[in-house]
């Protein structure tokens, strides 16, 4: 079928003799004023997991899944050595939700050549984006994700308290979350969850035993949210909440599409009873709103609608049913060319009948409208937003980050079956 790492080394996309390849645009190699150098090492290799008392086989690195947490603080250098030990497909290493320099990515046949058995990258950027995100391989992801080759990326400041990080991933159909002992929090303490989307598949979140406010949406802060309770999060895939309470004194509870996943607390009682027919919170519904950089109004120097839907498409040059954008297979969907400085409008409708988490690399979003319905609550900032079977949504972006980018689904099956593209700075 279509892979959509295939094609040919980084620069493929460019007449020889082109000075600047997009795999030479890579990050700063010394910390910000007054940041620190973290330095990781991954090495990608297969191992044996427990799920649920069953051993799985897993891709993960360093042998573990999830992949060691990464965290820094605002302006630390960011450098990771990855190694390749046994999967032979090839690895990378891709920043969600991170706006990197285009040669540190991750995105193999675009920004590098996919990590080979014995092999090895370095990747440096600055931690300058607050927040959480996560980080996966690129390569062959579709297989590689689900296998574990995933970890979270957490940058500081710290909050005070309890800061958790609750990466949610299914293997062969058991939902998981890390971590499994969470750390005793007395009443009073504040608590900080940080909900990670690893599946191709949005997942329902319900926190029962306390109100609390959804403090931040793919990293980006929220702005004035007020408390929730008894209401459903559906967090698209690759997406992150992160919400934040005070400790009650009796037990929390987060379920996960229904089903109880972490605990809080020791107390007993009615926070521990699954949630029954909340109704879901609309994200683009909620906050107070403030002022953006631009807006539904601004003159946009481009416009790019993309149609998702499913059909015949060439694939391979042979017509096969696939997941397509405006018609085509990847690699045959044109590619988005843009200048440096555009302020971009972007529109996508889903004709289809799945849901497709809509995921642009380098650069993040803001919501516009979704479904004609202007976005009425704190501006919105995405790196993958859902588009529902049916629906249509308008965001815009800000063409700031220059070198060539993968835009894809995020469920990775469906972008291996050709739900992707490129955006090209020219
Ligand atoms: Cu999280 Cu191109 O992906
Ligand atoms: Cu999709």
């Amino acid at each position: 079928g279509a892979d959509l790492d295939a094609g040919g080394g980084p620069t493929s996309h460019h007449p020889a003799g082109h000075a600047i390849s997009v795999a030479d645009l890579r990050g700063p190699t010394t910390p910000a004023p007054g940041g620190q150098v973290r330095r990781y090492e991954l090495t990608a290799r297969k191992t044996t997991i427990q799920v649920d008392g069953r051993a799985v086989e897993a891709w993960g690195y360093n042998g573990q899944v999830p992949g060691p947490p990464i965290t820094a603080n605002q302006g630390d250098l960011i450098e990771v050595t990855l190694r390749n030990a046994d999967i032979e497909r090839g690895v990378t290493v891709h920043w969600h939700g991170y706006d990197v320099p285009a040669g540190e990515d991750g995105a193999p046949g675009v920004t590098q050549d996919a990590v080979p058995p014995g092999g090895e990258f370095v990747y440096r950027f600055r931690a300058d984006q607050v927040g959480t995100y996560w980080y996966h391989t690129h390569q062959a992801s579709d297989v590689g994700v689900k296998m574990g080759l995933y970890g979270t990326l957490v940058v500081g400041p710290p909050t005070e308290g309890v800061d958790l990080t609750v990466p949610v991933h299914t293997f062969s159909g058991t939902t998981v979350t890390g971590p499994l002992d969470p750390p005793a929090a007395a009443p009073g303490t504040p608590v900080r969850l940080r909900l990670v989307n690893t599946d191709g598949v949005p997942h329902r979140f319900a926190l029962t035993g306390t109100a609390y406010r959804l403090v931040a949406v793919d990293g980006s802060d929220l702005n004035g949210p007020g408390e929730l309770r008894e209401v459903e999060l559906r967090l698209p895939a690759g997406g992150r909440y992160d919400l934040a309470f005070t400790m009650p004194a009796g037990a929390v509870a987060l379920f996960i599409d229904g089903d109880p996943g972490l605990r809080l607390g020791t107390g007993t009682g009615s926070g521990l009873d699954a949630p029954k027919g909340w109704p879901e919170l609309d994200i683009t519904r909620y906050g107070t709103p403030a002022a953006t950089p631009f807006g539904r109004e601004s003159h946009f120097d481009r416009n790019f609608t993309l149609v998702l839907d499913r059909g015949i498409a060439l694939v391979d040059g042979v017509p096969k049913y696939a997941h397509t954008v405006n018609g085509h297979a990847f690699p045959n969907v044109p590619t988005q060319l843009v200048r440096e400085g555009d302020l971009v409008e972007l529109t996508v409708a889903n004709r289809g009948f799945d849901t497709h988490p809509w995921h642009l690399h380098g650069h993040r979003v803001l919501v516009l409208e979704r479904d004609g319905r202007k976005v009425s609550g704190s501006p919105l900032w995405l790196d993958t937003f859902d588009v529902r079977p049916g629906e249509v949504w308008r965001v815009a972006f800000r063409a700031d980050n220059p070198g060539e980018w993968m835009n894809h689904c995020h469920n990775l099956t469906h972008a291996a079956q050709g739900m992707a593209l490129h955006l090209r700075y020219d």
